[in-house]
């Protein structure tokens, strides 16, 4: 067997580091002097958002894409755009960040947490179309990690129910779902730009769409709620300034040209890993449907049954740090129990609904075990680098495995110690 782990004293895996995020250079040097030297630096002075988001759109099979301040705002302006009113349900995943869900709340209306399915990650669409009731007007399926959600079954259960379909790609800049790319497989879809993100300008989002109505409304929502030909202090709907400065999409412009790249390294590094750890026991990548013809991975994501495996996640986790291989559990419970929601600490918003909610009911056992129990993160820089690094991540995983017994006996024996301490 392999050297003892490197938490207990062994030689790690690797000390390399995984490569650096964001990716920059000269491009971006050269188009961030060129705005700053123009003078131009505004949305509506300039050429750099304007030029980003007729690209971005159709990269991602659209004909308008509206660019925000993040991935926040762009989902709240679309659920605002699609007509949707004070107090309708929303249908949303429990296991997302919280902006998934707190953007409906800010949009004044509920969201209805659905679970999502053990092997995809992905909204389960059975738990999606039992939460629809004759309040519910639409659905925000997240494609989670990267990885297009089920949007045959969600398109289905629009259709029948005549609701709208907000596609989160928040993590899914360059995925497919079959011949199609992400973001243009709902009414709307919205991405965010967030430091992280697999494409960033450091904040900023966007909204893409093919219906030319609802894209004028996003424009007029994202712009103060001005329309064209309108005078200059003239409002038609309620609104602010969300609009997208011309640095950050001098940024994005030149980023996108490392996107379609970027993507298909992490996505033939993606399947590769996943084919290697699936093979140990207890491990379980973040299962592919045939359908996913483009993995975003924005996370490479897999559930660890710690009694399969022989060791739990948390030393599991820890003895994967020490090999240096970063990682994480990621969110450490499902959303329905964030305090926000628990509490009901919606400030102005819901007013009219919150007397029924109660959020500390919502049933979403899928996404609790994958919080409290089995989900871990690998985050997409990793997956930027050769095989070479794939194979150093699975032989992390490997000798971890090997030595389950005795990270087992670690992690047992250092319980009664964290306890006294923190006693
Ligand atoms: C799934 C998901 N939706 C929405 C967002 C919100 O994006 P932003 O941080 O740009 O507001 C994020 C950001 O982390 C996210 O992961």
């Amino acid at each position: 067997m392999a050297t003892r782990l490197a938490l207990l004293g062994g030689r790690p895996v690797r000390t390399r580091p995984f490569p650096a995020w964001p990716v920059f250079g000269r491009a971006e040097e050269v188009r961030l002097l060129r705005t700053l030297r123009s003078g131009r630096w505004g949305r509506l002075d300039g050429e750099e958002v304007r030029r980003f988001e007729e690209r971005f759109a159709a990269m991602h099979g659209c004909r308008h894409g509206i660019a925000v301040v993040n991935g926040t705002v762009s989902l709240r302006l679309a659920l605002i755009a699609a007509g949707l009113r004070a107090g309708d349900e929303v249908v949303v995943p429990p296991y997302t960040f919280f902006s998934t869900a707190s953007a409906v709340v800010e949009a004044n209306m509920v969201p209805v947490f659905a679970d999502v399915d053990l092997d995809t990650f992905n909204l389960d669409p059975a738990a999606a179309k039992a939460a629809i009731t004759p309040r519910t007007r639409a659905i925000i399926p997240v494609h989670f990690a990267g990885q297009p959600a089920d949007m045959d079954a969600m398109m289905r259960l629009a259709r029948k129910h005549r609701l709208v379909v907000i596609e989160d790609a928040a993590h899914a800049h360059g995925a497919r779902y079959g011949d199609r790319p992400a973001g243009s497989l709902g009414h709307l879809a919205s991405f965010s730009f967030q430091s992280s993100k697999n494409l960033t300008c450091g904040e900023g989002g966007i909204i893409t769409t093919n219906d030319a109505r609802l894209a004028g409304r996003c424009q007029s929502l994202h712009n103060c709620g001005r329309v064209p030909g309108g005078l200059w202090y003239e409002h038609h709907l309620i609104s602010g300034n969300y609009r997208l400065g011309e640095f950050q999409g001098a940024v994005l412009n030149a980023q996108l040209d490392r996107l379609d790249a970027q993507t298909h390294t992490r996505d033939r590094n993606g399947r590769y890993l996943a084919s290697r750890l699936a093979a140990l026991p207890g491990l379980h990548p973040q299962q592919r449907p045939a359908a996913c013809t483009r993995h975003g991975y924005h996370l490479f994501m897999l559930r660890l049954d710690g009694e399969a495996f022989g060791a739990p996640r948390s030393a599991v986790i820890e003895a994967l740090r020490a090999e240096g291989i970063p990682c994480s559990a990621g969110y450490g419970f499902s959303l329905p129990q964030q305090p926000m929601f628990r509490r009901k600490a919606f400030g102005p918003y819901l007013s009219g609904a919150a007397a029924r909610l109660d959020y500390g009911r919502a049933n979403v056992p899928t996404s609790d075990l994958l919080c409290r129990e089995q989900g871990i993160w690998l985050e997409q820089p990793l997956l930027l680098g050769r095989r070479a690094d794939m194979d150093d991540i699975a032989r992390a995983f490997e000798k971890v495995h090997g030595h389950g017994a005795a990270l087992s006996a670690w992690a047992r024996a250092r319980r009664p110690r964290r306890r006294k301490e923190a006693g």
